[in-house]
């Protein structure tokens, strides 16, 4: 197993030191500690880090985080199965943000539902601001539809 110093982890990472020793005080990371006293990483360690600045560019709390990286053994490098899992805790939460995401993409063009009725076709999907009674926000971008208040 190859161990790397905590300058190593940040230059191959690009995390600051700093973020790395926080990430470590919240169980994210870990590391072993020389006979004097100096931390050391696996290798595998990358892995997570990298994970874990994918997760939080996603919108993952560090908390969500750190239950997901607990599923990982910290005593050996994870392997494919070990990554599986963990990717099947989050499959669901990503597959959502995907759909948001592409309605983001798509949508953008058509009446939102915000309430800004600053469009054409907001007059035809959301007349008066009709999703409103849907709730706060873009309803039609968060999965709500505008079929019921359509005006032909
Ligand atoms: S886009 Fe804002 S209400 Fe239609």
């Amino acid at each position: 197993m190859e161990w790397l110093t905590i300058g190593d982890l940040a230059i191959r990472s690009g995390v600051a030191t700093s973020a790395l020793r926080f990430y470590e005080t919240k169980g994210l990371i870990r590391s072993e500690r020389t006979d004097g006293n100096q931390r050391r990483y696996l290798r595998a360690t990358l892995r997570r880090v990298a994970l874990i600045r994918a997760g939080q560019e996603l919108g993952l709390s560090l908390a969500e985080l750190a239950d997901a990286l607990e599923t990982l053994p910290h005593d050996r490098t994870p392997t494919k199965t070990d990554w599986k899992r963990l990717s099947r805790t989050w499959r669901q939460r990503l597959d959502s943000q995907i759909a948001e995401l592409i309605a983001l993409r798509d949508e953008l063009t058509d009446c939102i539902g915000c309430g800004c009725l600053s469009l054409k076709s907001c007059a035809i999907f959301n007349p008066g601001d009709a999703a409103s009674s849907l709730g706060t926000g873009p309803r039609y971008l968060l999965g709500d539809t505008s079929e019921e208040f359509v005006k032909t």
